[in-house]
């Protein structure tokens, strides 16, 4: 697949161009926790600045359901970025007063429904007084959305550099990965990640289903003995198709799935309470898991071991509530990176929490390829077409 680049764009000085970036980073009382999106565009922002663009970026935070939301407005970021903040999207007057080499942030373009509903004439809207669409979002390449889709058939569109290089990477790795390839998903809901098992099922040899996802398959096989209530989460286990479905990619794929053997369970859902590690069977209902324990980290170890490629996506437990409910997740990124840095594996990890515990633990930079995305790199890595990537491909 080829796709339109920056490359080919040309001389940019003096030229109105709308960049798509995706900074949907975490923001805890004001301010980001992570900013790993934001410092991987940098590069193509770098160079637009560089070569005398007028450069106005549009990104989204959050799910503000098409409403202006002030607890998702992007005004952290362009504290952080120290660029303006145009407080609509929609707003052109600015424009005029651009300088070559001058950035703006437009205020998340999620506060208008026609966003999310791919809107021709929301698209039209805003890119209205451009001359240049660049994507430089993988992030949210997988949304057929307006500015990551409908605005591709109104300008000149082509990826920027964040973007060519997530395919570059990913297509890479995934288009010949060295075998055995090992895939740990890990959430605390089964539902959302079915369809990824599923194509992990196809694609790798190994599956590592951990948390959430690693209980409830336990649960629908017949251990009775853990209620998934509130406390732990996960209530779609009990929805029978949901079970049936688990029933079925364990039917299929069963062979390669290794699955939680031991858990780290205390008395509530809070970060502060006493850790006790038991083993899956002898979880009482009344305990609240949020955690791996050491025997299924010794059991995920062993198979990371024996794999060559590694594709991880999800936390196994409540990695943020450091440091009782971070040791199973931690544990994990320091032994991938260790084998990783020995030569003997290939890692592939994406996912903002999962992404997260790579800082926290100082890893992030011993890992082969980390994405930017969460559901995009999940998708991508399954062999779907992301729709504002297919809205880049030449003819
Ligand atoms: C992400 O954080 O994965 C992307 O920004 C997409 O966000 P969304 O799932 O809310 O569309």
């Amino acid at each position: 697949m080829q796709i339109h680049t920056i490359d080919e764009i040309g001389d940019v000085r003096g030229k109105y161009i709308l960049l798509r970036d995706d900074f949907n980073v975490q923001i805890v009382d004001g301010k980001i926790t992570d900013a790993f999106r934001i410092e991987q565009s940098m590069p193509t922002i770098r160079r637009l600045v560089a070569a005398g663009a007028r450069i106005a970026i549009c990104a989204h935070l959050g799910r503000p359901d098409g409403k202006i939301d002030p607890n998702y407005s992007l005004k952290p970021i362009a504290e952080y970025m120290k660029i303006p903040l145009i407080p609509d999207c929609l707003d052109k007057s600015f424009l005029p007063g651009m300088k070559d080499g001058e950035i703006v942030l437009l205020e998340n373009v999620r506060f208008h429904a026609g966003e999310e509903e791919d809107n021709p004439e929301f698209a039209a809207k805003l890119a209205a007084g451009f001359d240049i669409f660049i994507n430089d979002a993988f992030a949210v390449s997988h949304r057929a959305h307006a500015s990551v889709v409908g605005i591709t058939k109104i300008l000149p569109s082509y990826a920027g550099e964040l973007l060519a290089s997530e395919i570059e990477h990913l297509s890479r790795v995934m288009g010949n990965p060295n075998r055995p390839l090992l895939g740990l998903v890990s959430s605390a809901k089964i539902k959302s990640k079915i369809g990824v098992i599923k194509a992990f099922g196809k694609l790798c040899d190994k599956i590592i289903c951990a948390g959430g996802i690693g209980t409830s398959i336990r649960i629908a096989m017949g251990m009775t003995n853990i209620v998934m209530d509130e406390g732990n989460l996960e209530k779609s286990w009990d929805d029978a198709a949901v079970k049936e479905q688990i029933l079925e990619i364990m039917r299929d794929y069963g062979d390669k799935i290794i699955l939680p053997l031991e858990k780290g369970v205390g008395p509530a859902w809070e970060k502060d309470v006493p850790r006790v590690d038991k083993m899956m069977g002898d979880i009482r209902p009344n305990d609240v898991i949020m955690d791996e324990g050491p025997a299924s980290i010794i059991e995920y170890e062993r198979a990371i071991a024996n794999a060559k490629t590694i594709v991880w996506n999800g936390t196994v437990g409540m990695a943020e509530w450091q440091p009782t409910w971070s040791i199973g997740t931690f544990a994990l990124a320091r032994y991938i990176a260790n084998r990783t840095k020995a030569g003997e594996l290939e890692s592939i990890v994406g996912g903002g929490d999962t992404v997260a515990a790579l800082e926290a633990t100082g890893t992030k930079d011993d890992m082969t390829y980390v994405s930017t995305g969460g559901g995009a790199f999940l998708e991508f890595i399954e062999g779907r077409k992301l729709p504002g990537i297919v809205a880049l491909e030449k003819a």
